[in-house]
């Protein structure tokens, strides 16, 4: 068992920064920034409805989930190419070196591409061979999660999952976003069931916006190993009783919650309460160029609004090993750095 020394709280930020960590929940076309959307625009000759790069900032004002995703699903439509979708995927993962993560489970969404005739295999090709390019150059492995758009139909779904088979070597999983509210997990529950078949790991949004009862489904009927999101399971003691003893880990995304208005503040935020209950918590960005923030924004900016303190920081950096599809080979590896890095800070001060 490694023991956590207390740092002093103004070392804190550099030890949040600094600890190696995976992001598990990204959606890679919320990392689209506004000067790449600009510059894709121009270079594949498409009109976009913002004058300037200042303009389309000025939009990102969010009053839900729903009033987030129509301007990320207008921004992601600059996508054209397999280069586009490298370039993409290649800003992120330079990104998220730069914040010390160790790996990352990114989720696109292919139905956002292919509804407007790219195909799915430029989409997957692109991201994969960032993936594949951030591993050599970067040290940052990456994996690929194949999110189902949820909005959509069963169908639609099936048929996404049908194109993407003959590319299965180049996603480790699949997932579900897009609007939670009104479209709940039963809706896919055969083709989870298919994936699961497949061998595919299985994640899913529930509990962002929707009750409780869409995180019941999630792990009863999708038979998902995370959930992402799931801060409204705090209002069902019975489900807070089940996250924990089945160490199902929660992808909490704090600036997004914020930025959607989950919560009125970062001050108010659940992280705190979602660890001491023993839930498997971890932080993630979702979709930084939208919501102010990559991951360690995330971190730092959190354990200011909040009591969090070194305790936490080295859960959650630990919880977001464990709780990663990662090789355990690769596994122990991060974890005997974060705990070289904890020491580190240790030994500076005392
Ligand atoms: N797609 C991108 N970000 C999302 C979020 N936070 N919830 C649901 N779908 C999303
Ligand atoms: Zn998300």
């Amino acid at each position: 068992m490694f023991k956590v020394h207390p740092v002093p709280p103004g070392r804190l930020p550099a030890l949040l920064r600094a600890m190696p960590k995976t992001e598990l929940h990204i959606h890679i076309e919320g990392s689209l920034e506004p000067e790449l959307i600009f510059a894709l625009a121009q270079r594949n000759g498409i009109a976009l409805p913002y004058a300037s790069v200042e303009e389309l900032r000025q939009a990102y004002a969010f009053t839900n989930l729903q009033s987030f995703l129509d301007i990320y699903y207008a921004g992601a439509s600059v996508l054209i190419h397999e280069q586009d979708f490298y370039d993409m995927a290649w800003a992120y993962l330079t990104r998220a070196a730069a914040d010390h993560v160790v790996h990352a489970e990114i989720f696109f969404d292919p139905q956002t591409h292919t509804a407007r005739g790219v195909a799915m295999e430029t989409v997957v090709h692109g991201l994969h061979r960032a993936c594949v390019d951030a591993k050599a150059k970067l040290g940052v492995s990456a994996a690929l999660i194949l999110c189902f758009l949820r909005h959509l139909s069963e169908q639609d779904a099936f048929e996404t999952l049908e194109q993407a088979l003959p590319l299965r070597d180049k996603f480790i999983g699949v997932g579900l976003d897009s609007g939670e509210v009104g479209n709940p997990p039963e809706k896919f529950a055969r083709v989870f069931a298919r994936c699961r078949a497949l061998g595919l790991h299985l994640v899913a949004h529930a509990g962002e916006e929707g009750p409780p009862a869409y995180v019941w489904a999630a792990l009863d009927v999708l038979k998902v190993e995370r959930i992402d999101h799931g801060v409204q399971s705090a209002k069902d003691p019975a489900l807070m009783a089940r996250l924990a003893h089945d160490r199902i880990a929660l992808t909490v995304c704090p600036l997004s919650n914020l930025k959607l208005c989950v919560f009125p503040t970062l001050a108010a935020h659940n992280l705190g309460a979602l660890l001491d209950a023993g839930l498997v918590a971890t932080v993630n960005s979702d979709d930084p160029a939208y919501f102010g923030g990559y991951l360690n924004e995330n971190f730092t900016q959190t354990f200011a609004a909040t009591h969090l303190g070194t305790q936490q920081a080295y859960a959650l950096a630990r919880n977001s090993i464990d709780a990663s599809f990662a090789p355990d080979a690769d596994k122990q590896a991060w974890l005997h750095r974060l705990h070289e890095v904890f020491e580190s800070f240790v030994e500076h001060d005392y």
